[in-house]
C-alpha cells in the first residue's frame, strides 16, 4: 500500500517544485522501498539499451533525472566512460553521490535552460523521468542543444504519457534534427504482486542527433 501511494503521488505532481518536495521525502528510502520492493527494472533495461547502442566516442554521458544514481550504478559497472548526473532534487543527488559513479552532479531543472554548453555532451541516458507529473517533450529542445552532433539518446518514456504529453507530435517536429527513432517496449517492473506496477509500460526511445 505504501508503494502504491508513492507511485500515485509521483504521477500526480504538477510542477518542478512538487518534484523537489516529493523527492526530498523519498530520497533516503527510494532504493529500498520503491526500487527493490517493486522490482523496478527500468534503470537496468535502459542501461542495457545504452550499452548495446553506444560507441566509444559517445562521451561524456549525461544521466537526466539521475535520482539516486541507479542508472549510473549499472553503467559504471559495465563501461569506463565519464558520467554526469543531473536532477532537480538535491536530496536525490546526495544519494547518487554516495554511489561514487558520477564524475559530477548538477542540480538543475531540465525544463529550463540547462547549465551546459552547446554540443558538449556525447550521450543522454534517462530512466523514470519522462513520465506522468515529471518531464514532458519540450525538454528535448534543450537536450538537443547540449548534445554533440551524432550524440546518442536512450530515453525511457512512459507509454501512456507518450501519447498524453504529445511525444508523438514532438518527434515529428524534430525529425529533421534526429535519426529515425527506434522504440522498444518493455515493462518497468518485473512481475509484482502489487498490480499497479504490472501495468507500467515504457518505450525505450533510441536515436542520434544528426551530424
Ligand atoms: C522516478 S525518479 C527516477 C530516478 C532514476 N533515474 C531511476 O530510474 O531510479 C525521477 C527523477 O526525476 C527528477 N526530476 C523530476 N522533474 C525534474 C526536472 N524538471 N528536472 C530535473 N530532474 C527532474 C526527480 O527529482 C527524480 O529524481
Amino acid at each position: 500500500m505504501v508503494n502504491k501511494i508513492k507511485l500515485d503521488e509521483a504521477y500526480s505532481l504538477q510542477t518542478p517544485d512538487d518534484s523537489v518536495k516529493l523527492y526530498k521525502k523519498w530520497a533516503k528510502s527510494y532504493d529500498e522501498d520503491f526500487a527493490k520492493s517493486s522490482n523496478y527494472l527500468s534503470p537496468q533495461k535502459i542501461s542495457n539499451f545504452f550499452l548495446k547502442n553506444s560507441k566509444n566516442t559517445d562521451t561524456p554521458i549525461l544521466d537526466v533525472g539521475a535520482g539516486t544514481g541507479l542508472v549510473g550504478k549499472f553503467l559504471k559497472i559495465n563501461n569506463k566512460k565519464e558520467i554526469i548526473g543531473i536532477d532537480i532534487s538535491s536530496d536525490m543527488l546526495h544519494q547518487a553521490k554516495l554511489k561514487k559513479c558520477y564524475s559530477s552532479l548538477i542540480e538543475a531543472d531540465i525544463t529550463k535552460k540547462i547549465p551546459l554548453e552547446d554540443n558538449s555532451i556525447g550521450a543522454v541516458v534517462s530512466a523514470g523521468t519522462f513520465t506522468h507529473g515529471h518531464v514532458g517533450p519540450d525538454a528535448l529542445d534543450e537536450l538537443l542543444r547540449i548534445v554533440k552532433p551524432g550524440g546518442l539518446f536512450v530515453l525511457s518514456i512512459n507509454s501512456k504519457f507518450f501519447v498524453k504529453a504529445g511525444f508523438k507530435e514532438k518527434f515529428i517536429k524534430i525529425n529533421n534534427l534526429i535519426s529515425t527513432p527506434l522504440f522498444e517496449k518493455f515493462s518497468a517492473h518485473a512481475k509484482n504482486i502489487n498490480k499497479i506496477y504490472n501495468e507500467v509500460e515504457i518505450f525505450a526511445c533510441i536515436f542520434r542527433k544528426k551530424l
